[in-house]
């Protein structure tokens, strides 16, 4: 095999959200999600229209050559208050959508919560609420019923972290709570959403099943330029201590029913253990058949006494999270395609049996939008460096079945808005015009070659 080759059969595609492209958050009878009320939201109107635009997106998937699209089904689409009565007009939607992705050959892949609850639910509790993981296992039930017989490949929850840290300890994503203790609880709940939802997912019958995890390489500085270097002992408890939320407080429960006991320590501390009950973990911990790895930067920190501490992180007050010399991208994110092959090996190392597939990777770049063309250079070889590092794990042995660029469009990039622009594909939001990327040229002869240029 050549070294830009991957392997046979390899699915390349793009990923996107519900309340990131679709809009018409108040049409046929959709309820409010939490995002239509936090006040740092209220940008899902009008999106991308993908509701009324969906065969044109379709259209230009099949057009690129696409395998393989990730999508997330609105919870408040398809029932308005969370609970009990289904909303027709919206299942149709996802029915519609789901037939003329198998009509242009593409795969559908459903995500089932990417973190648009329903805000009735928020209003009894939320996530900090128990009654929630089993609602959402009601209605993943409800989804499959409709879509099971056509879709193949299901994820539970999309990047619970950011859900449960950035929604209920900073605050600065929706609800916009900002207590540690709600944060460990909403987290607990989250995971154990996903148990109950698989094993209503694996009781109708439901094909492939998994999470999709937003996964980050911790590292000091001096490991960042050079992974052979050691750490000191207090900088390399700060790497475990963020290690821990970050990355094992979920990888954990979800491959192996079982927190990790320095986090555990840790989550008693703060939130008490009253809400993990029982039986949980055996649930979260039952197998899935695809990790979801959503990557897209490595975290840099050291140990720093006094430090300010970062509310997303509890316990991290004598955690300095570092900036790095490296590349940037418009969000600020240090760009080390390497990180990427850390992760994996990693992961290939610690479960080995588990099957994997980038479901996320991409950038925000300031894009210069001219009359014959959006050159956006600085995506192409983001993507293409990071092609690279997955390449190298490939070869390294990593059982990573695809690729899914985030994102099909450019759109909502829930608090920051439209100015985030991740898209291989511009959207003018006056007209809705979509017009291909250079980038998404690229993508394209990527995906009909099976490989990078040589
Ligand atoms: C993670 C999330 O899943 C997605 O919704 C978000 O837009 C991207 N990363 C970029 O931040």
């Amino acid at each position: 095999m050549s070294t830009a080759r991957f392997p046979e059969g390899f699915v390349w595609g793009v990923s996107t959200s519900a309340y990131q492209i679709e809009g018409a958050t108040t049409e046929d009878g959709r309820g409010p999600s939490i995002w239509d009320v936090f006040p740092g939201g209220r940008n899902g109107d009008p999106a991308c229209d993908h509701y009324r635009r969906h065969a044109d997106d379709v259209r230009l998937m099949k057009d690129l050559g696409m395998a393989a699209y990730r999508f997330s089904v609105s919870w408040p689409r398809v029932m308005p208050t969370g609970r009990g009565r289904l909303n027709g007009p919206g299942l149709d939607f996802y029915d519609r959508l789901v037939d003329e992705l198998l009509a242009a050959g593409i795969a559908p892949y459903a995500t089932l919560y990417h973190w648009d609850l329903p805000q009735a639910l928020e209003d009894e509790g939320g996530w900090t609420s128990r009654d929630t993981a089993h609602r959402f296992a009601d209605y993943a039930r409800a989804v499959h019923d409709r879509l099971g017989d056509r879709v193949g490949t299901w994820f539970t929850l999309n990047e619970p972290w950011v859900a449960a840290f950035l929604g209920h300890g900073s605050g600065v994503h929706a609800p916009g709570r900002s207590s540690a203790a709600e944060a460990f609880t909403a987290a607990h709940h989250m995971l154990l959403a996903h148990g109950l939802g698989l094993e209503a997912l694996r009781s109708a019958g439901a094909g492939r099943a998994g999470i999709l995890l937003n996964l980050s390489p911790v590292l000091t500085p001096g490991q960042l330029g050079d992974m052979e270097s050691r750490p000191s002992e207090e900088d390399a408890a700060a790497v475990a201590r963020i290690d821990a939320l970050h990355n094992r407080q979920f990888l954990e429960p979800v491959l192996r029913g079982r927190y990790p006991a320095d986090l555990l320590a840790l989550i008693e501390r703060t939130a008490g253990l009253g809400h993990v009950r029982d039986g949980d973990l055996d649930l979260i911990g039952r197998p899935i058949d695809l990790l979801g790895v959503n990557y897209y930067t490595p975290t840099v920190v050291q140990a720093r006494p006094g430090a300010v501490a970062d509310p997303a992180f509890p316990g991290s007050e004598d955690v300095l999270f570092c900036s790095v010399p490296t590349a940037v991208t418009a969000m600020g994110w240090p760009i080390v395609p390497s990180g990427l092959t850390l992760l994996l090996r990693r992961l290939s190392r610690e479960y080995p049996e588990t099957e994997m597939m980038i479901t996320e990777n991409g950038a925000d770049f300031v894009d210069v939008v001219t009359a014959d063309g959006i050159h956006d250079v600085e995506r192409t070889s983001f993507i293409e460096e990071h092609l690279r590092a997955l390449r190298v794990s490939l070869e390294e042995g990593a059982k990573v079945r695809g690729y899914l660029v985030w994102s099909l469009l450019d759109c909502v990039e829930w608090a920051d808005g439209y100015r985030r622009k991740f898209g291989l594909v511009h959207v003018d939001l006056e007209t809705q015009r979509r017009r291909l990327k250079d980038s998404a040229l690229w993508y394209r002869d990527v995906i009909a070659r099976n490989g990078l240029p040589d």
